[in-house]
């Protein structure tokens, strides 16, 4: 297996997290005898800094020569202040559009070591087991016209589909939803929005391809609320950028930590795998960030770019394992000193190693 892949850690602790994800990468590759290259560049905050625009065309054009594009956090406060198309942001959201995929996939699963974790109750987040299908190229990020008139005293962004942005994006959402419980979420604003009407009937009609699974909409509002009251009964979720970025970073709650999550992007040019959470400038170069979202995102790429689905599980077992043995970082107790970022890391990789040779000894027998 060979397969190409472009680092861009960016701002925060967006560096520190990636080399432990990118750690583990190289020891799937080396044990398995795979040719994973690994390049890297710039992008976000630093790239600002370094090359005058959040994404240098060198970042852009080894990105769509890669297979796989690994990126670590962009933002930072000192930029605040700058508009949307000048922030570290930008950089991201060019680079998405430039790759071209539009179903982000968000895992949000219990742990059950972090059941505890949780400030809802364990009994009504154990066995939740969710996967957001995020859109990513459409709606309120890219809809123009956009602009701040100061003059005017007026703000206006613009919410846009077409019926066929919403069609390829409900096929990837009944796709999974067909492997895994069958049951699909499709979350709106039906009920104020004529956009959110488009979503909905391109999305009843996409379902009559795929009469094994349950489609039920949910307005986003109540969304909100059952992800809360009742996870576990949430098995796919599909829904528009804007309501797809706040909903998954509500169920971050349920596994006890943002730190936890990792997303991948599929349906485009380049697949492009990031940690849900931001570049956290309070905890970056401390050590103490949270790797298991970047090592997790590890696992995603393995299993969507390198076709390595048991290289993937291993990865999976082995932050399971770690959790089990009793391994945090502080994000995941509550102001008191936890493991350092590297030293999850290591934990990770000496299980992982483990679980390797265990399956490659049994299949040498
Ligand atoms: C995310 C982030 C991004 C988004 C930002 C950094 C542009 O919040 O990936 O969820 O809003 O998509
Ligand atoms: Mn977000």
């Amino acid at each position: 297996m060979k397969l190409k892949v472009l680092v861009v850690a960016g701002d925060g602790i967006g560096p520190e997290v990636t080399n432990e994800a990118v750690r583990v990468l190289r020891s799937v590759a080396e044990m398995g005898g795979h040719h994973f290259e690994f390049r890297e560049e710039l992008i976000g905050g630093i790239a600002i800094k370094k090359a005058g625009s959040p994404l240098p065309s060198a970042t852009l054009d080894a990105a769509l020569e890669s297979d796989a594009v690994l990126l670590g956090a962009v933002g930072g406060n000192e930029f605040n202040s700058l508009p949307p198309h000048k922030r570290p942001e930008a950089g991201l959201l060019r680079l998405r559009q430039a790759l071209g995929g539009f179903a982000n996939l968000r895992p949000s699963f219990a742990w059950p070591a972090l059941a505890q974790n949780s400030p809802l109750k364990a009994e009504v987040v154990t066995g939740t087991d969710i996967i957001f299908v995020r859109e990513l190229l459409g709606g309120l990020y890219f809809g123009e016209p956009r602009a701040w008139d100061k003059q005017a005293g007026a703000a206006w962004n613009t919410m846009r589909y077409t019926r066929d942005e919403v069609a390829r994006v409900a096929r990837i959402a009944f796709e999974l939803a067909s492997s895994r419980r069958k049951k699909l979420t499709s979350v709106d604003k039906a009920n104020v929005l004529e956009v959110s009407q488009l979503w909905r009937a391109t999305v009843t009609e996409i379902a009559s391809h795929y009469p094994n699974v349950t489609l039920e909409h949910q307005y986003v509002d109540a969304c909100a609320m059952h992800l809360m009251n009742t996870p576990r009964n949430f098995d796919v979720v599909l829904t528009e950028n804007l309501f797809g970025d706040i909903l998954s970073d509500e169920a971050a709650v349920i596994t006890g930590s943002l730190g936890m999550l990792p997303s991948a992007t599929i349906g485009g040019a380049v697949n492009l795998y990031e940690p849900v959470h931001g570049s956290a400038p309070d905890i970056a170069g401390k050590g103490i960030a949270n790797p298991l979202g970047a090592i997790l995102t590890a696992a995603m790429v393995l299993r969507h770019s390198a076709q390595l689905e048991q290289d993937a599980e291993a990865v999976e077992t082995a932050v399971r394992t770690v959790l089990e043995q009793g391994y945090r970082t502080a994000d995941l107790v509550r102001g008191q000193q936890g493991v350092s970022t590297q030293e999850m890391g290591r934990q990770v990789h000496e299980v992982l190693s483990d679980l390797i040779d265990r399956r490659q000894s049994m299949h040498a027998v």
